[in-house]
Parts: C-alpha cells; structure tokens; sequence
C-alpha cells in the first residue's frame, strides 16, 4: 500500500512506535512532523494521502488548529492519534470534522481499519465533490434560466442565466416567494405562484409553449417554461424545477418567416391570376372563366372535405386550366359560329399546351397533370387520352364538373348561356358516368344552398 501518510507526533518514542506498526501492517514509511509548522510546511510541499496527528504538540499550535489549517487547504482524511478525551477536547476536534479519532493505546488491526475507511470515504467524498462540482457548473453554464421551488414555493435555486433573465441577484431570489420574484403571466391564464402544485404527483414535466411573459424592470419577455416535480432522496415529492427559455429571437425569427411567408403566397397568387389573365386576354367572351371555375371548384373540393392544403391546389389548377388556349388562334377561339371538326381538334390541344407551359414549374401539386385531364371523363370518353375512373386525378375530376357547370350558363361566341338549368341537365345525366358521382352531388347540394358565382359571367 503506497499511500503517503503524514504522521504529526512529538513524543520521539511514539511517533517511532507508530512508524514501525505502519510498516508492520504493509504501509510505506510515513513521512514525520513534530511540530504544527512543520507539519504544514511538510503538507504544503506535497499533500499526503491521510494525516496522522497527535493533539497534543510541540509549539504554539496543537494538532486541533492544525487541522483547521490543512482543511482550508484541502480535504485530506484527518486521523487523531491522542490520549485526550476531554469533552472540551472532543468538541474542538469534532468541528475539523476529522476521519477518525483513534484513543492511544490502540492495536494495530484498529489503526489499520481506520486507515483504510478514511482513505475510501475521502475518494468517495471526493469523487461526490467532483460530480457536485460539475453539475454546478453544467446548471451555470446552460443558457436556460433554471430555478427550482420547494413545496411551500419557496425558491430554493437560481442558475447565473435565472439571474440575468430575472434582472434580480440570487441573493434576493433564494428564499423568496416565486409568485412575487419571478411575475410569470400566461396567455392561458395558468397560475405560476405555486409552480409545485402545477406538477401533479406521478405525471412528468410539463411544458408550457411560448404562452407565458415574465415581467422584468426592462420590459415583459416572452418565456417557454417547462416545469418538473422534483423528488428527495426518497421518492418524496420536494417542489419543483422551473426551466425558462426567452423566446424574443425566436419569436421574431418566426414573424419574419411568417411575413416573408405571406409575401410569397401573395406573389404567387398574383402570378396564377396575372397568368390566368394573360390567357384570357386573346378571349374575351370567356374572361373570369377560370376565375369562376376555381371559385366553385373550391366549394366543391372544400364540400368533399378535401383539406386544405388540396383545395388551394385545386384552386391554382382550376385558375390556370385554359392557359393552354393562348396556342389557340384567335379567329377559333372568337368564331361566332359552330367549330368543324378540324377546329375541334386544334381547340382540343389546349389541355396538352396547358401541361406543356405549367409542367417545368415546381407546384406543390401536381397542376399539369390535372389541367391535362380537366377534360378526361370517368368512361373514358373525355380527352386527350381517354383515361377513365382512378387514372384521373380527384383534382380534375372536380374541375371537370365545374368547368362543364360554368361554361354551360355562360355566353359563348357561337351560341348564348344555356343556363343553370340545361348544365345541370348534362351533368346529372353523366352522373356516375362521365362524371364523379360524388362531385356530382356535391354541386348540386351547393347550388340548392345558393351557391352563386362572384363575378358575372359573359
Ligand atoms: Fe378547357
Ligand atoms: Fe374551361
């Protein structure tokens, strides 16, 4: 056993005495003081494992006050080797909170045992003392205010950031009441005097989102708090430990998103109507065709529960399902009169040109292909493909109807609205046919409720 024990003996013949039963028991020869001075000279040059002290010594200080001495220093185990058990005597020694107190004449089987417990508990202690050490300074350096409240809600703790986001120092928060240090309001009017009681007995921590403001002498923060019960050593509920985050960056990151956000959903409305216009212009008996198309292909896809990340698809297939006209020559997409089957068929490419200008533009639909099949019907019977039931997206199945609806009770060059009445006619006759059963019944539903198109119709 190599340990470095410091023995602190004046008597000449103990001091030999107790170096001979070290060895006896397998020690290293201990290094010897006789006095408190040397014995602290001796410690300073290198900190023994253990000290062995006579009380009673040489000189001005006694084994007692050098012990103060070296606890200040350190924490090596202390051992009194005395003859002393005074009751004054022992009250001092008690305060230097020594490993052992070992009462000459003593065996050696005492002294040895004594060793070796001072020894382990110092590691242990040691060992307690770096882990203290390190959760201390991992609670001070994290950027999260942290505070913890015992049962009566007390503050019992405050990390540095708890103090900086308080603006109040941990001298003044330790032992105040939470409710009145720390002024918490909760946009969902949750109490926070009493944060233990909020941690109901069992459930784990509770995490309140960014709802809560903690008043400071610079103005209201806007907190994210989460609070944890905290248990003693027996399980038994103690408080509990408050983590508040100041959410102020974070915050205005988000309204500068939502802002940048919101600019971005105007910009890209404005480009499917500015689009949906530029097709529009070269036809002006069929202007705000698409418009009114989208506005009831929007109630319908919104009727059938569609969500509404799908309806705004919807919206922007339906608003762009013509452009593919703008390839259309004029005197066609003007003429006043019934289209031969030539015309016909250069009209019909409209829905191929539309999936040709929109399919390099990355929608989060899939807004070509819907405005290819706006005219493919379920039987099969539609164009360009003649693609019939689930080939054809729900998306087009839905523009599909309100196309038909629209253009029927509107005026065309070669023939003026039909009416609501004749469009209803086509589609309840295709019902489950051409058309989708359930859009079917979805627009008629919406038209009994009085559904009407926002802008007029040529
Ligand atoms: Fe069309
Ligand atoms: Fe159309």
């Amino acid at each position: 056993m190599r340990y470095d024990i410091l023995l602190v003996e004046d008597e000449a013949v103990v001091a030999c005495d107790v170096r001979h039963r070290l060895e006896r028991l397998g020690y290293a020869p201990a290094r010897l003081a006789t006095n408190g001075a040397e014995a602290l000279r001796m410690f300073n040059e290198r900190t023994p494992d253990v000290v062995l002290m006579d009380i009673v010594l040489d000189g001005p200080m006694d084994g007692i006050e050098l012990a103060g001495h070296i606890r200040a220093e350190a924490h090596t185990p202390i051992i009194y080797l005395t003859g002393h058990a005074a009751p004054d005597i022992l009250h001092r020694a008690k305060i230097t909170e020594p490993f052992g107190y070992i009462l000459k004449p003593f065996e050696d089987r005492e002294l040895h045992i004594c060793i070796e417990m001072a020894i382990y508990k110092s590691r242990v202690d040691n060992d307690l003392r770096a882990k203290e050490r390190w959760f201390a300074s991992t609670l001070r350096s994290i950027p999260d205010a942290v505070v913890t409240v015992d049962g009566a809600g007390r503050i019992t703790y405050c990390n540095d950031s708890a103090e900086r986001l308080t603006h109040q120092p941990r001298a003044e928060l330790l032992g105040a009441r939470f409710g009145q240090s720390i002024p918490l309001c909760d946009a969902l009017r949750t109490d926070y005097t009493d944060p233990a009681a909020l941690v109901a007995p069992g459930y784990g921590p509770l995490h309140f989102s960014d709802a809560a403001t903690l008043g400071t002498p610079s103005g209201s923060v806007p907190v994210e708090i989460r609070i944890s019960p905290l248990h003693d050593a027996n399980g038994t509920d103690a408080g509990a430990v408050l983590v508040m985050r100041d959410v102020t960056e974070r915050r205005r990151a988000e309204e500068t998103l939502h802002a940048t956000l919101d600019d971005l959903q105007r910009a890209f409305r404005q480009t499917v109507s500015a689009l949906a216009a530029t097709s529009e212009k070269r036809d002006p008996y069929t202007a705000g065709h698409q418009a009114r198309v989208a506005q009831l292909a929007c109630a319908l896809a919104s009727r059938l529960d569609l969500g509404a990340h799908a309806i705004e698809g919807v919206r922007v297939a339906a608003m762009l399902h013509d452009i593919g006209k703008i390839h259309i020559p004029s005197e066609i997409l003007a003429k006043p009169t019934r289209l031969s089957d030539l015309e016909m068929s250069i009209m019909r490419m409209h829905s191929e040109v539309g999936h040709d200008i929109l399919r390099e533009i990355s929608f989060p639909w899939p807004v070509a292909d819907i405005v290819l099949q706006h005219h493919e019907r379920l039987d099969g019977s539609g164009y360009p493909h003649g693609l019939a039931g689930d080939a054809i997206l729900p998306a087009a199945r839905i523009i599909a109807v309100a196309d038909v609806v629209e253009a029927m009770s509107s005026h065309r060059p070669y023939r003026p609205a039909r009416g609501l009445g004749l469009a209803f006619d086509e589609i309840m006759s295709g019902r489950g046919a051409r058309y989708d059963a359930a859009v079917v019944d979805a627009c008629q539903s919406l038209f009994a409720e009085g559904f009407t198109f926002d802008q007029p119709n040529g």
